[in-house]
């Protein structure tokens, strides 16, 4: 059975564990309540559980491809920060990976992420892997057709501190590590989706972004929860700097 993701955490209980087991909200500490809580009630956990993706945030991924179309069959994509595996479970549908439909182009999905990731068919997963470290960027390159991606996608996020401009911060800083792996797989023409939290800093990942990229959007989709600082960039038509 899949973890239900949060925010900054993804947590490995399941909806229907929540349904099943009477909630005991005694005993619990007053944030531990308020997350169950909303977990119950919450349309896209009920929704991820409905179409058996491995966590809700697939439906940020989902509403993003359906405005922007960015995957498409054929295209190899890279998911940074992949665990449990959502985001990779619609670029793997959306670019044809597992050759569900043999009529269109078969794609190529890698995910990557610090932590294990279950077998997913059609997806090669770099568990216990770090996204920011030179080594992965080597790995890629072997496994990647041509040594290329059309796509990089990120939804990586630190374990949160509690220090909401620390945080902030740490997530810039992986972002920005994101221009390296893009200068060394990313197609030129290709695309960058990014999730950042939002802070004092965020203009900086963005003049970074709008130097390689012929246009950069701020999009916060509707399954980001509205009071969180969560938004993502999609950066599109990469040009690789010349070196
Ligand atoms: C919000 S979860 C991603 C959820 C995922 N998009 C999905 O749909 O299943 C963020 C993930 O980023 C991962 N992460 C954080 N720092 C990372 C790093 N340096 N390299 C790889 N993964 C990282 C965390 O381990 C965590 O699993």
């Amino acid at each position: 059975m899949w973890g239900v993701c949060v925010q900054r955490r993804c947590v490995h209980s399941s909806l229907s564990l929540l349904k099943k087991t009477p909630i005991r909200l005694k005993g619990r500490s007053p944030a531990e309540q308020r997350w169950l809580q909303r977990q119950i009630s919450d349309p896209f956990v009920k929704a991820a559980h409905v179409h058996s993706f491995r966590c809700r945030s697939a439906f940020k991924l989902l509403e993003i491809d359906d405005k922007h179309k960015i995957l498409q069959p054929g295209l190899s994509v890279v998911d940074c920060g992949a665990a449990p595996g959502a985001w990779s479970q619609v670029a793997l549908q959306r670019v044809n990976a597992a050759g569900a439909d043999p009529e269109l182009r078969r794609g190529t999905v890698i995910g990557i992420d610090l932590l294990n990731i279950a077998p997913l068919d059609g997806v090669q997963f770099l568990s216990n892997h770090d996204i920011t470290d030179p080594a992965t960027h080597a790995r890629l390159l072997d496994l990647l057709p041509n040594g290329e991606a059309h796509v990089i996608l990120s939804d990586m996020a630190p374990n949160a501190s509690g220090y909401k401009d620390m945080d902030h911060e740490k997530l810039i800083n992986m972002c920005l590590t994101l221009l390296d792996l893009a200068e060394k797989i990313l197609q030129p023409g290709g695309a960058l989706v990014c999730k950042y939290w939002d802070g004092i800093l965020a203009h900086k990942l963005q003049e970074k972004l709008s130097s390689v990229f012929g246009s950069v959007k701020i999009l916060k989709p509707k399954a980001s929860r509205k009071d969180s600082a969560e938004l993502y960039f999609l950066a599109r038509m990469y040009k690789k700097p010349i070196k």
